[in-house]
């Protein structure tokens, strides 16, 4: 987008500005903090592999899928699905998209906040010196118990993203994102680097990168493809709603590979950095750590400052990581904020800003509780409120939400159909069978089977 908001129903400048919006939302704390813990509550490499499958053959056709249904209608996934098959209860997916989002925004904006926390405590010298696995175990342990920390700090968070989306200066967010987005990345190449330097981090690549394939269950597969779900911003119409702002003269499929490969990039790396950085300082072996480290909500957390304190210059080092680490996670959760503020400003005509406020609170006050979850408050703390909200909405509705645009696609706006409308821009798709194959069957059939056999191991 160039100089205008593209919320006001413009369009992106060119395809670069577009590939880095979209990857603006998709590049966040899924990929640096959420996938890292799936990595290590999942058998390690074996996880790795099937995320990377479930992203290349279902997240990679359902992020087509969402930018067609985006251009072709230049609406929001209600807005669309009325548009597309006008009386028919698929708009239904739209709305299941817009409760999804917001109790996403809600646990997602108390991680940013804990962002928040961490680059206060940078800047006020928490982590100069040597840091250890212990001090950064029990730091992160004390400030997540914090009550009052964690709830300014997710107030902090629901605040700017509401501010960005209320007054439409997302534009001049994607600007500043097109340059630091690289500088985040650089940083993560830096700190991979001396992660893998550490004495002691081949344990942590072979558990990392080596499959145990015996390691493999269903369990596996039901967290890669919500992972992959989640780190590519599907399943709720987020994508929809950035698609309706490309032009009919970009290449959809490429700028959907640049987005896939650029989000996977940056979730590796993350793990590259957390996993030799934990071996190192924990000298375990893979099979150690499988029995009897515990994964917490804070992985990253817990590893990064140990990192950074291994940098010549950790301290500038630090607040900048944990600068960027904000602006990635704030580009997500205004993405996040987009798709019911705009359902609620194209379709029921409401005003920009109050959509956003009322919104934006609703997200804040079911944001308390899974704030409060992490030792804060005892009972939601053992209940883990904030691990099964994420389970519920960050791993089942979003897959849920996935498969139900793929049914959509396949059986009532018709392939064909989609088909055309990704081909304008970008004719030289050469893989159109294997896409209308795995969005009419590979995709539905294995996350339906997926979370069918999850439900039945778990109940019965
Ligand atoms: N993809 C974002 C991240 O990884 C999270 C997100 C999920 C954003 C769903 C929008 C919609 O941080």
């Amino acid at each position: 987008m160039e100089s205008q908001d593209i919320f006001d129903r413009g369009n992106w400048g060119s395809k670069v500005a577009f590939v880095f919006a979209a990857s603006g939302s998709a590049i966040g704390l899924g990929s640096i903090w959420r996938f890292p813990i799936m990595v290590g509550l999942n058998g390690g490499a074996i996880f790795v592999l099937c995320y990377l499958l479930s992203v290349f053959f279902i997240g990679l056709t359902v992020l087509l899928a969402e930018l067609a249904i985006g251009r072709h209608s230049q609406k929001n996934l209600v807005g669309a699905m009325k548009l597309i098959k006008p009386g028919t209860p698929w708009k239904g997916v739209g709305y299941m998209g817009i409760i999804t989002g917001v109790f996403i925004l809600s646990y997602y904006s108390v991680v940013a906040g804990w962002a928040v926390g961490y680059l206060y405590k940078t800047i006020t010298g928490a982590f100069r010196g040597e840091v250890t696995w212990q001090a950064s175990d029990s730091l992160f342990r004390s400030f997540a118990a914090d009550p009052l920390a964690v709830v300014i700090c997710l107030f902090i968070i629901i605040v700017i993203t509401t501010f960005v989306i209320s007054k439409g200066v997302k534009g001049g967010i994607e600007r500043w994102s097109k340059i630091l987005m690289p500088v985040l990345f650089a940083l993560i190449i830096i700190l991979s680097i001396r992660a893998v330097t550490l004495p002691g981090s081949g344990t942590g690549l072979t558990f990392y990168l080596k499959p145990d394939f015996s390691g493999f269950n269903l369990n596996v597969l039901f967290y890669a493809v919500g992972q992959a779900f989640f780190s590519l911003s599907l399943g709720m119409g987020t994508m929809t709603v950035y698609g309706s702002y490309i032009t009919k003269k970009e290449n959809l499929v490429s700028s959907a590979g640049w987005v896939c490969f650029s989000t996977t990039l940056v979730a590796l790396l993350a793990g590259i950095i957390i996993f030799p950085t934990l071996f190192h300082s924990l000298q375990l072996t893979p099979e150690q750590f499988k029995q009897e480290f515990e994964v917490s909500t804070g992985l990253m957390f817990q590893a990064f400052p140990i990192i950074i304190s291994k940098m010549p210059g950790g301290y500038i080092f630090g607040i900048m990581f944990f600068i960027l680490l904000l602006i990635a996670a704030l580009t997500s959760t205004i993405s996040m904020l987009e798709v019911p503020t705009s359902y609620l400003v194209d379709e029921k005509k409401w005003k920009r800003k109050n959509a956003a406020i009322v919104i934006g609170s609703i997200a804040f006050v079911l944001g308390i509780p899974s704030a409060l979850s992490n030792g804060g408050v005892r009972f939601l703390t053992k209940a883990n409120f904030m691990v099964i909200m994420d389970l519920v909405f960050g791993n089942i509705m979003l897959a849920v939400g996935g498969v139900l645009i793929c049914l959509f696609i396949a059986y009532s706006w018709k392939v064909r159909n989609s088909l055309k409308e990704i081909s304008i821009g970008s004719k030289s798709y050469k893989l159109t069978a294997l896409w209308a194959f795995n969005i009419k069957y590979l995709a539905p059939a294995a996350v339906i089977l997926i979370i069918v056999f999850i439900v039945i191991k778990n109940i019965l």
